[in-house]
């Protein structure tokens, strides 16, 4: 979660710079950045602590099973990763290749042919959104499983004497 607060603070001054913004405005570069905030970041550092709080909210010592945090946790680092890899050279090849001019002034590429060739790159960004999503479904396993397993919570009963006192 720190990691990717990083990356994305890192990145948003990078993009916000006019040069670098006239390449990445409108492509899927925009994109990773949003998913490497909102789900790096945002998502990951929200999961943490939902793990933290359940087992203690629902009078558990710990999670139900602690190494499905673990796959978990590699689940969404690696569905990030890969969704954030991939929106990156697609936005810059998209990027590039818009702006690409053939001598006699004419565009290099169609809009269309740019569509086509970031193709991969969607599915990449598919295989990572797909794991970070199984993820959650691993999460939603693991906390039904800890609240399942709660002790009766036993509270305090006021004897009536000792109320009207
Ligand atoms: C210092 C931190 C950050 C700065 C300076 C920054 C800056 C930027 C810049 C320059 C863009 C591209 C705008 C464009 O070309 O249209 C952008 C887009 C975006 N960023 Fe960041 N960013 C930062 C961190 C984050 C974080 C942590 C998140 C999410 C948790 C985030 C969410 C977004 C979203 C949703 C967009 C898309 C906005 C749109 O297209 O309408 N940013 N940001």
């Amino acid at each position: 979660s720190l990691s990717f607060y990083g990356m994305s603070t890192f990145e948003g001054p990078m993009m916000s710079i006019k040069t670098v913004n006239a390449l990445s405005h409108y492509t899927d570069w925009t994109i990773g950045h949003v998913h490497s905030g909102a789900l790096g970041w945002v998502a990951m550092i929200s999961i943490g602590s939902i793990y933290y709080l359940i087992p203690r909210l629902f009078g558990q010592e710990k999670m139900y099973s602690v190494p499905a945090i673990s796959i978990h946790f590699w689940m969404s680092t690696l569905g990030v990763v890969l969704y954030i890899a991939a929106m990156w050279i697609a936005g810059v090849m998209q990027g590039l290749m818009w702006r690409a001019i053939n001598d006699d002034g004419t565009l290099t590429y169609t809009f269309v042919e740019s569509v086509k060739a970031t193709y991969p790159f969607w599915f990449i960004r598919f295989l990572g959104g797909a794991l970070f999503l199984a993820g959650m479904f691993v999460m939603a396993w693991n906390v039904w499983k800890t609240i399942a397993g709660q002790k009766p919570y036993n509270a305090p009963v006021i004897a009536p004497a000792a109320a009207h006192a």
